[in-house]
């Protein structure tokens, strides 16, 4: 794929998730219409989901009718070049009317993540970044804290019911011990940006799924963030580890979470 076609799908996909907003936003706070369901205990569901995830998949099959698309609610086959949608990410904030959540769209090429687009419509926020192009919030570059002392350091740890809790609990424990302060505001693609823009200092989750990682991990290393080996192995369909933090606390980090890289980026 060349430089241009890449180009193409940053700027086709910045029309699409202004579009896909408004649609959030149409049915955020309004618990009338939400439809909630639950897949399982805190694992929420909103007519919003489905309604975005379709919008999305539907423009996208139009625009780039070879590439393929995943979602968090409708599946996919990983591809080539692929497609990776949340919907909205941070669901449970979004169905208790709390505006910590997001739209996340992330393109990946040959296992290599290349654009990512986030919106947090009801924070007025949209994050970018294409490989190589650094990253921006609103249109502004950002770039993560350089924090090195983990006294100051603030650090988001995503849970899930995917990985049993005592594992959770100990990497809490040993973050608090260590002397950071460790938080869990309950979307993961938001928690990457937020390192990406220097609010918190690491984001690590113990197995998080592709589509909740794919656009933010663009936008943290292209804000400078160190960033796990995510996408190996079957981590487009199955999921893995995540570890992103600024990398002057990468080598703590690692000891804290237990999420180890091959490569140092400090
Ligand atoms: C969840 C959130 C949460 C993370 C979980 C995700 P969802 O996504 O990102 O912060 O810790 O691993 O499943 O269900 O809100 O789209």
């Amino acid at each position: 794929m060349t430089p241009a076609e890449l180009e193409l799908r940053e700027y086709a996909v910045l029309g699409l998730v202004a579009e896909a907003s408004h649609l959030a936003l149409d049915y955020f706070g309004r618990s009338d219409s939400l439809n909630i369901t639950m897949k399982g205990a805190q694992d929420w569901l909103t007519a919003a989901d489905g309604a975005v995830e379709s919008f999305l998949r539907e423009r996208l099959g139009r625009l780039f009718p070879a590439d393929g698309v995943i979602g968090e609610e409708g599946g996919g086959e990983a591809a080539d070049a692929v497609w990776i949608i949340d919907p909205i990410d941070g669901t449970a904030n979004f169905a208790h009317g709390d505006r910590n959540w997001c739209i996340s769209i992330g393109f990946v090429l040959a296992g290599r993540p290349e654009i990512g687009v986030i919106a947090a419509p009801a924070l007025g926020e949209v994050y970018r970044a294409r490989r190589g192009s650094g990253a921006s919030l609103n249109g502004r570059p950002i770039r993560v804290s350089g924090t090195s002392d983990i006294g100051r350091a603030s650090l988001e740890f995503g849970w899930s019911k995917r990985k049993p809790l005592d594992s959770y609990i100990e990497m809490v424990r040993r973050g608090f011990e260590a002397g950071a302060a460790v938080k869990r505001p309950g979307a993961g693609a938001l928690g990457l940006c937020h390192v990406a823009c220097g609010r918190t200092d690491a984001y690590a989750e113990l197995h998080i799924n592709s589509w909740d990682v794919a656009a933010g991990l663009v936008i943290a290393a292209e804000a400078g963030a160190h960033v796990n080996d995510f996408f190996e192995g079957d981590a487009i369909t199955a999921g893995n580890p995540v570890l992103c933090c600024t990398p002057e606390l990468q080598d703590e980090l690692e000891c804290i979470t237990g999420i180890v890289s091959r490569h140092k980026d400090r």
